[in-house]
């Protein structure tokens, strides 16, 4: 992954069956028929199941494919889990680790992500770690400390060799849409968690390595504030929920980024 920008589509469960999948994947080809990203990598996280169809479907030299989730140990009896290990052998390059979502309704901690992570980098997929505060921190003024806190327990593992291989998203947690936010953080607000993040890794891997280190940012982020929210606030990409559903929505984001 050499190019500048990252966009990741997070279908989550919202493209629920076969048909849905068929229709996203036929609308959004038709959106980039004569398009090819020079500067942004679009990654598509579908659910697991479907990830076939992506591999099929869609033009592997235009996008890259990512999942949602993954277990932290590449065999064994654990029934009904999903190994990074199976992922990598059916096409999927990246996995989305430590969404909110998973904290909340599976009670993912920062201990168990940290060993996601780990096995991510092992099967030679980046993980795309998902950190930032939920509302009652946020009115606690305790966001600066819930992200050196997350960061400091997920990357426990994570050495100077494959910190560049990994993608970091700041998503507040109430700012996702299906939270219903009744704002969003401001450009500035961005900035400020880009840099903090940034001061952590620079601290912890030296600054060389750092400037190859992506930082994305996540929530509520639609065709018409992705320039105010991610590029002015110098975001190097965007983690889409709601607005990847929509194949046209979710290209003209992708445009913004290649265009700005
Ligand atoms: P949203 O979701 O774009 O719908 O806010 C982002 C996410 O949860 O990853």
């Amino acid at each position: 992954m050499n190019k500048k920008n990252l966009v990741v589509a997070n279908f989550k469960m919202k493209l629920a069956n076969k048909l849905e999948i068929e229709n996203w994947i036929r609308n959004f080809k038709k959106s980039t028929k004569n398009f090819s990203a020079k500067k942004t990598e679009i990654i598509l996280c579908p659910p697991t199941p479907f990830l076939f169809q992506f591999e099929n479907l869609i033009e592997r030299e235009k996008f890259s494919l990512g999942v949602q989730n993954c277990f932290w140990e590449d065999e064994g009896a654990y029934t009904g889990e999903v190994s990074a290990k199976m992922l990598k052998s059916i096409g999927a390059g990246y996995v989305i680790l430590g969404h909110s979502e998973r904290r909340k309704y599976f009670n993912e901690q920062n201990s168990e992500i940290a060993k996601k992570v780990e096995r991510v980098l092992k099967n030679r997929m980046m993980p795309i770690i998902c950190i930032g505060e939920n509302v009652e921190e946020k009115k606690a003024d305790l966001t600066m400390q819930v992200i050196l806190k997350q960061l400091k327990e997920i990357l426990v593992n994570v050495g100077r060799g494959n910190i560049e291989k990994t993608i970091l998203c700041y998503e507040p947690v109430w700012a996702i849409s299906s939270n219903n936010p009744d704002k969003i953080p401001t450009s500035n607000d961005i900035m400020e968690a880009r840099l903090l993040i940034k001061k952590f890794l620079v601290e912890k891997y030296g600054k060389n390595i750092v400037e190859r280190v992506k930082i994305i940012y996540g929530g509520s982020v639609d065709p018409y504030n992705v320039k105010e929210i991610c590029l002015e606030s110098g975001m190097g990409g965007a983690l889409i929920g709601s607005a990847s559903v929509k194949p046209y929505d979710f290209f003209k984001i992708v445009q913004e980024f290649e265009e700005n």
